[in-house]
């Protein structure tokens, strides 16, 4: 059984329970359920229930902090600045978002620093609850202390995968969203393909002797390589103004020798969103506007196999697909996962009832 597939309600129950287990708050709980499965249901298998076994470590080792609450640091109105405790990402950034709604739906608009929290996972998701309420929303994210990715024209790890996301709703339609980790391919990328005992494409990693190859291996085995920025020197510039953005902006941390994390597993973020009231702005016409260029967009001559997307689109098809046929996990990962329940407290029979 190389991989196994699993229906997404099931797969909620088992996390939400986990977290149980491990002494999280119900609502902790659900929180963290909602957000990773909904990352497996986008396509972003990196950034769902495969980060488990890595939580379960920050924990054990007291990075990672449950039920903690998102702190107000300064609150000057339309900017807000919080800190997230160390707690988990998915109930810190979800909280933060719901404050930055609020703040939008009376001033039109809000800019957030969120400090301090442990990993908030898929950025898309954060920025689809700003569409949710009609919201657009910018999000400059950095991953502090865990470099992974090296400069242009440099040849090691300097900082990390950086996400930028963006997103623009449409009333009746799925909002555009661009989510994209700064690095060619999400580090969470690099585990899924070598839990799986694949390559990677060409461009995206290097050895440590900063020589180039396809093996994941180097971002999981020591002598560490380091993964590239995506686009050259365009892919590093937007990683560096995440960094800043992201990490000093919000009075949180950036990378560099100080701030390095001693474990792998202790995966922290900062994140500074910037959320805008498309009512606020005099365009009447900015939905038809929007989609002129989609249609025109698309309209291109198709030049391979795949047909032109917009942004979004992708996971739109990855929800449709895996809502009917189930979420897939490879064995290797699910075996992990399982080990994780056992290691919250999950005794074996209520394990046995989610086996496919
Ligand atoms: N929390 C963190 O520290 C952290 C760090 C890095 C990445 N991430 C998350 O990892 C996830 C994966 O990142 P990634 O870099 O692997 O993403 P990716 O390379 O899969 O790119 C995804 C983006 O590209 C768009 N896209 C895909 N195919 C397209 C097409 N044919 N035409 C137009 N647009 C298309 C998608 O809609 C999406 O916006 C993201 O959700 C990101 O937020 C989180």
């Amino acid at each position: 059984m190389d991989e196994i597939r699993i229906h997404p309600a099931k797969l909620h129950q088992m996390v939400n329970s986990l977290w149980q287990h491990a002494g999280s708050s119900q609502s902790e709980a659900r929180k963290i359920a909602d957000h990773l499965v909904a990352a497996n249901l986008a396509g972003h298998d990196s950034h769902g229930v495969g980060m488990i076994p890595t939580y379960m470590t920050s924990r054990a080792l007291g990075n990672l902090q449950q039920n903690r609450e998102l702190r107000i640091v300064k609150d000057t109105g339309a900017v807000l600045t919080v800190d997230g405790q160390q707690g988990f990402g998915q109930v810190m950034a979800a909280e933060a978002m719901e404050l930055a709604i609020g703040r939008t739906r009376e001033l039109g608009m809000c800019a957030i620093a969120l400090r301090n929290s442990h990993h908030i996972g898929r950025i898309g998701h954060w920025a689809e609850m700003c569409a949710s309420a009609g919201f657009i929303s910018f999000h400059f994210v950095n991953v502090v202390g865990d470099p992974l990715v090296a400069p242009f024209n440099g040849s090691d790890r300097r900082f990390g995968t950086n996400p930028f996301c963006a997103v623009f709703p449409r009333p009746g339609q799925p909002p555009l969203l661009l989510d994209f980790a700064t690095s060619g391919i999400a580090y969470g990328k690099t585990r899924v393909a070598w839990n799986k005992r694949a390559t990677v494409a060409e461009g995206n990693l290097i050895d440590n002797h900063g020589q180039p190859t396809c093996d994941p291996a180097v971002m999981h085995e020591t002598p560490y390589g380091s993964l590239l920025a995506f686009g050259l020197h365009k892919g590093y510039a937007l990683a560096v103004m995440c960094e800043i953005l992201g990490g000093a902006l919000s009075g949180g941390k950036t990378t560099h020798q100080d701030s390095l994390q001693t474990s792998s597993a202790a995966i922290f973020n900062c994140m500074t969103s910037i959320v805008l009231d498309p009512a606020a702005f005099d365009a009447p016409e900015m939905q038809q506007e929007a989609q002129r260029f989609i249609d025109w967009t698309k309209a291109s001559p198709q030049a391979g196999e795949q047909p032109i997307k917009v942004p979004g689109e992708w996971e739109e098809e990855q929800r449709a697909e895996r809502q009917q046929h189930g979420i897939p996990i490879d064995a290797n990962s699910w075996q992990q996962l399982c080990q994780s329940a056992r290691e919250a407290g999950m005794p074996e029979t209520e394990l046995a009832g989610y086996q496919p």
